[in-house]
């Protein structure tokens, strides 16, 4: 399986803090966003990664991931030129699916918490046309929102409704077979304008081809998209890290962990890292 993270939003919403970077590269504690979903991704056992980005980011991008070697993976890059929705990643990128089982990640969507590896890979296993994940929040309408029945069928599906059928919100994080493309040309402008990712599973989800799992409370799941979201997030991090000693969303350690680097091939990239908390932290890690 290969994954995508979509990472060309404008995040009008962060600015004027994203005004001179890409949300996506702003800091949540200690290390640029996309650090976050790139572990995600790791997590699941994903190598062959490519991120989408916005014109002006695309070279800030490369310059902090390059070709994703010194985390053991394949990166490529391709751009989205004009914010046509969250859809579009699979028109930009259908040359780069090739017909493979994909996974999209949205670069402000960070996930930690046990029990997360299990859930990415048994969602991959199990896959065999859509999987996206229910989350119980307070204010659905802020959110995709989904309505199953107790026997975990997709009732329904609607993007930041008014009247929310249910509590349970779409988070970024979708698992599609090789038909993904050819669905998503079949796509129209949504009334803001956008290919919507919403509008893209019901199609998977009127062709009986549609899962939803939950996520269980032992999992975070936040949409670092806002000023409150991002600040509340890092501190989140900051403490996890405090309490258990785990730094979430280090690409090292996952890398590490799943075997894709070495000891020794971190260990002679991290030291063009300046003596910090975050280099001090990979070093024990290897040591
Ligand atoms: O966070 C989960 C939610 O993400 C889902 O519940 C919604 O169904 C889904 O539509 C999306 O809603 P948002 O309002 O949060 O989407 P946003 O416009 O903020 O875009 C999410 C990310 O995707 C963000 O990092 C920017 C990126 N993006 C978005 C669009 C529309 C792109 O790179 N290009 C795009 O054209």
């Amino acid at each position: 399986m290969k994954g995508i993270i979509l990472a060309a939003g404008a995040g009008t919403r962060l600015h004027p803090a994203s005004i001179p970077i890409s949300k996506i590269l702003l800091p949540v504690y200690d290390k640029p966003m996309i650090y976050y979903p790139l572990s995600t991704l790791i997590m699941g056992g994903i190598r062959d990664i490519l991120v989408i980005t916005n014109k002006e980011d695309d070279f800030k991008f490369r310059k902090l991931l390059g070709d994703g070697s010194q985390f053991g993976l394949k990166i490529d890059y391709l751009i989205q030129h004009v914010q046509r929705g969250i859809s579009d990643a699979f028109l930009i990128a259908e040359d780069w699916i090739d017909g493979e089982d994909v996974v999209l990640i949205l670069g402000d969507n960070i996930f930690y918490g046990q029990g997360l590896e299990e859930t990415i890979l048994s969602a991959m296993k199990n896959n065999e046309g859509a999987t996206m994940f229910g989350y119980y929040v307070k204010d659905p309408e802020r959110f995709g929102v989904v309505e199953f029945d107790e026997n975990m069928n997709v009732l329904s599906l609607e993007e930041k409704p008014k009247n929310p059928k249910s509590n349970y919100a779409v988070v970024g994080l979708y698992f599609y077979n090789g038909d993904v493309c050819e669905y998503a040309k079949r796509l129209k402008p949504s009334d803001r304008g956008e290919l919507e990712i919403t509008d893209l599973n019901k199609i998977y989800m009127e062709e009986g081809k549609l899962r939803v799992k939950l996520f269980d409370e032992s999992i975070e799941w936040k949409d670092a998209g806002t000023f409150d979201s991002l600040l509340d997030t890092g501190i989140l991090i900051r403490d996890a890290k405090k309490n258990s000693g785990i730094n979430v969303g280090c690409p090292e350690k996952i890398a590490l962990e799943k075997g894709f680097v070495s000891k020794e091939d971190i260990l002679k990239r991290i030291v063009k890292f300046k003596d910090n908390d975050y280099r001090e932290y990979v070093e024990k890690l290897c040591n």
